[in-house]
């Protein structure tokens, strides 16, 4: 949610910081601030509240000239979203600024400290200006900016991600991460910090990847990283492969639309990089041995959001190919409940950016309990990712639009390969349901691109059903697990109140609700469920609702029911919510922009959610 970019170096800080900060726009934000470090000594702040254009227009025609500077887009937590809370915030002596992700637990308890002992007089109500006081309190007895930032640091709880600068020393800038994500950039003509790597990816693509409680010393030729004893580091450089281009919109009106159409890329890209000449499923970089497998006596998946309705449909098909139990939490809850783990437990996490806060803690209760633990991440070098034992992968490439389209689908062939996995290796899979499943998963993009060639028809679906107030949609079987996807799409972009329920449960209390002109969304894909669904839908359409169903081609008797039918292609029930999800993606954008929505940032939302 909120980001960091900071840069040293040549050129001037200003503009290649706002457009840092621009490239992370996508993940949420309220507000967005610069402070520069002139060569003067000099420590220039500009904040303001609302779209970074805000920011650009309050400082238009000033003279911010400075090699040095840090950047921030803040979404609120300490605080009401205002000019005064956005970031950076800077110590009393205005001489120390500092931008933060993340949360500090102490900061009443260190705000208080200040305030009597070294009367600090506080202007907002942030825990970062905390953290830039305390910084400076430290910054006077050291007098040297690296031994302050080290200083202080030992006496934070909590998480963050930290750019530091001091006017003082304008030939460096201070960084440090503990539970949020910080990088930063080699460039040709000076060096960076960012929040993620999207935001200096025009300027460079070797970086390191600071870990959990290091600081670094970037200075425009030189960087250096200490650990939590302050002992340097070496650090292997990561080189960015995945183009720039890859993360700006390339002609779709929405990255969220550019992201439903990288669906068939995204899904062939997880599977045959998986997938040796024998069509053998190889899992790199997971060390899942027989033995382990068989060890395992159950499988909890954990995950938020859409990625938890990935983790519904993973429990349809490890418990169906490796025969074992598998439990699926949300995130959120899953610490709260004491869950039965031990060592024979295998705990998947389900996380596009791999930065969800909820996750990572189940992940780490999980792990404390002895539990295995196999990530499916999208983001490479993520805290989901690297506090696994395991990390698989999906290909999706940079996911922008805050509504997650192509992360579900990649998630869900992970699944999918991780149930055949496990089972061949249990050897519960005959060598033909391999094969079946195999063919029948490599023709899913070719298949996925047929349902993306029906656009039109669902744009116009969808514009006859954009004023629609209240949603149901409903499901059988492996469908009910894709209806709940179905509805949060369309509820979170175009704040349209749906609901998603299992159609057999309609008639113990919420068919109530139906009544004449609810749109009703029936997903009726599953061959030996077809008779049930058509019944559900009769039960609806008797109480006067408006039927739009999503059915297989051929099972037309659907026709008869319903108001719309969208067709997939025929498939193995087993995995038609691969496809199923397609049209309700591209239906709940079409209702959105009919909307006039803000599609890619839906209010209240962000992209990465890395608060509790
Ligand atoms: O990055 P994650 O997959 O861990 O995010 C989890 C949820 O916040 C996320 O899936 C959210 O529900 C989607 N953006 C909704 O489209």
């Amino acid at each position: 949610m909120c980001g960091i970019v900071g840069y040293i170096g040549e050129e001037n800080a200003t503009g290649i910081i706002i457009e840092g900060l621009k490239k992370l726009e996508y993940r949420g934000y309220d507000s967005s601030g610069i402070a520069l470090c002139t060569k003067e000594n000099k420590l220039l702040v500009r904040k303001k509240k609302g779209r970074i254009a805000n920011l650009e227009k309050m400082i238009k025609g000033e003279d911010l000239t400075a090699n040095l500077g840090i950047g921030h887009t803040r979404w609120a937590t300490h605080g009401a979203p205002s000019d005064v809370n956005a970031h950076p915030h800077t110590d009393m002596s205005g001489k120390i600024a500092v931008v933060h992700n993340g949360i500090i637990e102490n900061f009443m308890e260190l705000k208080k400290e200040l305030t009597e002992k070294h009367g600090v007089e506080f202007k907002s109500e942030t825990d970062t200006e905390v953290v830039a006081n305390l910084i400076g309190v430290c910054y006077e007895e050291e007098k040297d900016l690296e031994a302050a930032v080290y200083k202080a640091l030992k006496r934070v709880r909590g998480s963050y991600g930290l750019g530091v600068v001091c006017a003082d020393e304008p030939d460096k800038l201070v960084a440090a991460r503990k539970d949020s994500p910080l990088i930063i950039g080699l460039g040709k003509r000076g060096n960076f910090i960012a929040s993620d790597i999207p935001a200096v990816l025009k300027y460079c693509r070797q970086i390191y990847l600071l870990e959990n409680n290091e600081m670094a010393v970037i200075k425009e030729n030189d960087v250096k990283i200490y650990d939590a004893d302050h002992k340097e580091v070496q650090r292997e450089v990561f080189n960015v492969t995945w183009d720039a281009d890859a993360a700006e919109k390339e002609g779709y009106e929405h990255f969220m639309l550019k992201e439903i159409h990288e669906q068939p890329d995204g899904i062939r890209d997880t599977l045959v990089r998986r997938m040796d000449d024998d069509g053998e499923i190889v899992l790199d970089g997971i060390n899942l041995t027989k033995e382990d497998i068989e060890n395992f006596d159950k499988v909890y998946i954990v995950a938020c959001g859409t990625a938890y309705h990935a983790g519904l449909i993973g429990k349809y098909a490890i418990e169906k190919l490796a025969k074992i139990s598998v439990e699926v939490d949300v995130a959120s809850e899953f610490r709260y409940r004491d869950p039965f783990i031990d060592d024979k437990t295998l705990f998947i996490a389900i996380s596009q950016s791999g930065e969800t806060l909820d996750t990572l803690a189940a992940l780490r209760e999980a792990k404390k309990k002895g539990a295995r633990v196999l990530s499916v991440v999208n983001v490479v070098g993520s805290s989901v990712a690297r506090e696994s034992d395991d990390v698989f992968y999906t290909w999706a490439g940079p996911e922008i639009a805050v509504a997650s389209t192509k992360a579900y689908t990649t998630q869900l062939v992970c699944m999918y390969m991780i149930g055949l996995y496990m089972g061949r290796k249990k050897g519960i899979v005959s060598d033909e349901t391999y094969r079946k499943y195999i063919d029948e998963l490599m023709a899913v993009p070719e298949k996925v691109s047929k349902i993306l060639d029906q656009e039109e028809k669902i744009a116009d679906i969808a514009k006859k059903l954009y004023t629609k107030n209240g949603v149901f949609y409903i499901g059988r079987g492996i469908d009910s697990a894709v209806s709940y996807e179905g509805s949060l799409k369309l509820k979170e972009i175009s704040y349209i109140n749906s609901f998603a329920i299992a159609a057999g449960e309609l008639k113990h209390g919420t068919i109530a609700l139906i009544e004449q002109g609810t749109l009703v969304i029936a997903i009726a894909t599953q061959d030996k469920l077809f008779e049930k669904m058509l019944s559900n839908i009769k039960e609806v359409k008797a109480r006067g609702a408006f039927v739009m169903a999503v059915a297989k081609e051929g099972n037309t008797a659907i026709e008869e029911e319903s108001n719309e039918v969208i067709y997939i292609p025929q498939c193995m029930d087993e995995i038609t919510p691969l496809l199923s999800i397609v049209p309700l993606q591209l239906f709940a954008y079409y209702v959105a922009r009919n909307r006039g929505c803000d599609i890619d940032k839906p209010k209240n939302l962000a992209k990465s959610v890395t608060v509790e």
